[in-house]
């Protein structure tokens, strides 16, 4: 089988071989040319770069040239040459052409260049095709693998965990039930409760907001493991970083401490940064071009530089200090919002911050307790126009800790009976972070809005495709 896609033939013409017959299909992005000569620019999703086909109209049926308009599918056989225009150094010279699929330009959405995001979000079944998104979706595709290569290079297990849990591992309760209920008709208790007895699991369930919980019971067997899978939040925030459907990656590793996770994250995202430089240079430059003039000096900033590693509290105090009027007003206790983290990264540090030893009134139950009682060793990145792109933390593994802490939040041990499980028998120090795929994605992309950076985005009132 020998299928050549675009990008052999544009990146190493001289191993296709100049002079060559080649046989190349994809869609037709634009057409033009005269009465003698017609150019059709080619792509095949392999890159961005379009390949040139040149037609000679004596050569062709002037209806066979008429469909081959912008959006139509085509198979070519020609020879390859080096062009004679600018703008590309090889070209296909037609002499054969099938249409495989026209594309009606009264009906074909993408025509001219220069949509809006906002509209392409409206075709998000057709919006792969731009320029954009091919780049997108690529880049979107490398990181992907350079996560697993990360991991699977350091000893690291990929474990699977469930999608559908009768836990909610965040305690924020912002889920999705899972029911085969019908919904018309839903079986009562006598005493009127929903009688989840009688749905499909025997009890009440829904989708993940985390694998952490499961990723535990994983690493306290095999060591080190990581977490790879959608997650979902039915959390009704309609923000440029929030998606009801996300993937995370959940590294989890026994016998770290909190500095080891820090350094772990600070590695880890470094390496994926680099990786994009590494091997997507050609649409990292398209994005810097068509879209964020800082991209590529960002990303290769980072790479460069040492996070800067703080306490929530110190971070209150800097933020007091600030000049700036935020939005939300800052005291120590808050939840930060991007406004405050994107303050003291883009502004006061200008680099990635690492906070740690936040409240322990807004982190999760399963985080350790420090000595004094008031904050947990929760540790966030924050990052430069993004704000928080991993949080994790070293875990209580005391099982009275726990056990107290559970309590003061109102949850139950038989609920969480297998995790507990954990801390009575073997239990070991160990850390973990949840890395959010879209917010890594936005920032390697420069992309400004998550549901541009996911095929088919899920987000209140959106789920069409
Ligand atoms: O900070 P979060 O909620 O942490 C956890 O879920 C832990 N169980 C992780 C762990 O320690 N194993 O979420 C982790 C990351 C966030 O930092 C953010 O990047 C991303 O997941 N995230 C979202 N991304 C897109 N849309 C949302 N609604 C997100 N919520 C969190
Ligand atoms: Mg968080």
């Amino acid at each position: 089988m020998n299928k050549l896609r675009l990008k052999d033939i544009i990146k190493t013409p001289e191993v296709v071989g100049i002079g060559n017959s080649v046989e190349v299909k994809g869609w037709v992005r634009s057409r033009r040319g005269n009465n003698f000569v017609q150019f059709i620019a080619l792509n095949d999703g392999s890159i961005v770069t379009n390949l040139q086909v040149v037609a000679d109209t004596a050569k062709f049926d002037e209806a066979l040239l008429k469909q081959i308009t912008t959006g139509s599918c085509i198979h070519v056989t020609g020879k390859l040459v080096e062009s004679q225009g600018k703008g590309q150094t090889v070209e296909v010279q037609a002499e054969t052409i099938e249409v495989y699929g026209s594309a009606d330009p009264e009906q074909y959405p993408l025509q001219k260049k220069g949509h809006s995001m906002e509209f392409l979000r409206e075709i998000a079944h057709l919006r792969p095709r731009t320029n954009y998104f091919g780049c997108v979706l690529r880049l979107r595709h490398a990181m992907a693998f350079a996560i697993h290569k990360y991991f699977n290079d350091r000893g690291f297990f990929y474990l699977h965990t469930p999608l559908i849990t009768a836990s909610d591992a965040e305690g924020a309760g912002e889920m999705f039930n899972v029911t085969t209920f019908d919904l018309n008709n839903i079986p009562r208790t006598e005493d009127g409760q929903i009688d989840y007895k009688q749905d499909f699991f025997g009890k009440h369930t829904n989708l993940t907001v985390s694998g952490q919980l499961e990723g535990e019971l994983g690493a306290m067997a095999l060591g080190n493991i990581y977490t790879f899978g959608p997650t979902f939040r039915a959390e009704n925030s309609n923000t440029p970083r929030h998606l009801a459907e996300f993937w995370m990656i959940e590294p989890e590793m026994a016998f770290y401490d909190i500095k080891d996770n820090m350094d772990l994250a600070e590695d880890f995202i470094k390496y994926l940064v680099q990786y994009a430089l590494d091997n997507n240079m050609d649409d990292l430059k398209f994005l810097n071009d068509m879209f964020d003039k800082e991209l590529i000096n960002r990303l290769e900033s980072v790479t460069k530089v040492d996070f800067v590693r703080l306490g929530y509290t110190e971070a209150i105090d800097i933020l007091l200090q600030a000049k700036k009027k935020f939005e939300y007003p800052v005291k120590w206790g808050i939840d930060l919002q991007s406004e405050h983290e994107r303050y003291l990264v883009e502004n006061h540090f200008k680099k990635p911050v690492i906070l740690t030893d936040y409240p322990k009134e807004i982190k999760a139950f399963y985080m350790k307790q420090n000595d004094d009682g008031k904050t947990v060793r929760a540790m966030d990145v924050l990052f430069p126009t993004i704000g928080e792109i991993i949080g994790g933390s070293e875990r209580e593994a005391d099982y009275n800790k726990l056990l107290n802490r559970v309590h003061e939040l109102g949850m139950t041990e038989e609920q969480y009976w297998w995790y507990f499980d954990t801390r009575k028998f073997g239990s070991a120090p160990h850390s973990g972070f949840g890395l959010g795929f879209e917010r890594l994605l936005l920032f390697v992309t420069g992309m400004t809005n998550i549901r541009d950076v996911i095929p088919f985005p899920r987000t209140p009132q959106n789920a069409e495709f």
